[in-house]
């Protein structure tokens, strides 16, 4: 195992353990920056680690602008000081209440929010008139995942035209999530970038027209993230989430996304020996994210010939060759193939610096309410 993820201490950590790096969290995030080039050009997802002291860290870093998934990673973010707080997702039923409470709550800092439909979007102007706020309402563009959005175009235009006639919002520019974007050449990925961005450019350059404002352009996750960050394009932000704990099944699949290295990893134990190419891990799918196929859920470096033959709630069961090496209690770290939903099953992690475990911070928005309800 690489040298930088020993941990001196290990004895005070309880498995299955999530750790985070913080040396390697800062890492990313400074590479995250170079790409990006300022600060102001960056939009950081926090749905991949939901932990206030990574807030703080960007803060820090000079980063203002956030994008979260949830109601209550928005209420942690305005709750660490974070200035500008994008909610990328649909509001819908009484959640729009909710978001208005979280505005007036936190008077402070600057929210917005996505819109793909006309009616939910009435539902949130009633809201917010209702506790007296306002919000900037950002069109979600569909560039092709087919998830959530409208696709560019009139129908899309008539929404933004909407947002600036209703009361309670304001219009606040697009939201274009490209998750569908995960050809492994970069070349491909980039002609789906330039292609997907047209109707795009075009839809802005007819809402300025019209003398409608589009001051931001929210754009992609970590696999188009570099792209994205070559472009000069007025109110652009980038918002990548995973590039800053990082994980296997990014690292493996878009290698040409430079620079950023796993941050956070699992410690595990040998619980049993069952056989002698056997061993079994205390790290069950309650531990690690299953939504990776069966057999592919991390990679154990020091153990690279290892296939995942079993997984169940608390245990993996591996088949190695090298398994009479290990005894019950041995520990292995795990680089998980997507840590996002991995950090949601642990309620902290342990935080390692310098080689040493220092503290343990609260995984604090994987609950789905915190205060404001
Ligand atoms: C709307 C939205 N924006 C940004 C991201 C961040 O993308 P990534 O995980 O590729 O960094 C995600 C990831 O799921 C997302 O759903």
């Amino acid at each position: 195992m690489d040298s930088r993820y020993q941990i001196e201490n290990d004895a005070e950590v309880f498995s299955p353990a999530l750790v985070f790096y913080k040396d390697l969290i800062r890492h990313n995030l400074e590479t995250a920056l170079k790409i990006a080039g300022k600060a102001e050009r960056m939009r950081p997802h926090v749905k991949t680690h939901k932990t206030r002291e990574i807030v703080a860290m960007e803060l820090e870093a000079g980063v203002t602008k956030h994008k979260c998934a949830t109601i209550a990673e928005a209420e942690m973010l305005a709750d660490c000081g974070a200035p500008d707080v994008l909610l990328a997702y649909p509001m819908v039923g009484p959640n729009c209440g909710r978001l208005a409470r979280l505005v007036k709550a936190f008077p402070q800092c600057r929210f917005s929010v996505i819109a793909d439909h006309p009616k939910p979007l009435e539902t949130l102007s009633q809201a917010m008139i209702a506790e007296q706020q306002e919000i900037d309402v950002l069109i979600d563009v569909d560039v092709g995942q087919k998830r959530t959005g409208i696709a560019p175009g009139a129908e899309a235009e008539s929404l933004y035209e909407r947002i600036a006639k209703l009361p309670g919002v304001r219009p606040g520019g697009f939201h274009v999530y490209d998750g569908h974007n995960h050809q492994e050449s970069r070349a491909e990925r980039e002609r789906a970038v330039a292609q997907q961005l047209e109707p795009v450019l075009q839809m802005r350059a007819n809402l300025e027209r019209k003398g409608l404002p589009v001051p931001r352009m929210v754009l992609g996750g970590t696999p188009t993230f570099p792209i994205y960050a070559k472009m000069d394009l007025p109110g652009l932000e980038c918002s990548p989430g995973t590039c800053f704990l990082h994980d296997n099944g990014y690292g493996t699949r878009f290698p040409d996304v430079e620079g950023f290295v796993p941050a956070a990893l699992l410690l595990t134990r040998v619980v049993s020996r069952p056989a002698p190419n056997r061993l079994t891990l205390d790290l069950g799918y309650k531990a690690i994210a299953s939504d990776p196929p069966a057999g592919k859920r991390c990679l154990l470096p020091d153990l690279p010939d290892a296939k995942q033959i079993l997984q169940n709630e608390e245990h993996l069961v591996i088949e190695t060759d090298q398994a009479e090496r290990f005894a019950p209690g041995d520990s292995l770290f795990a680089v998980p193939t997507h840590i996002c939903p991995t950090c949601a099953l642990h309620r902290f992690a342990y935080v390692v610096e310098n080689g040493k475990v220092i503290d343990r911070w609260e995984i604090a928005a994987r609950d789905r309410v915190l205060r404001v309800a």
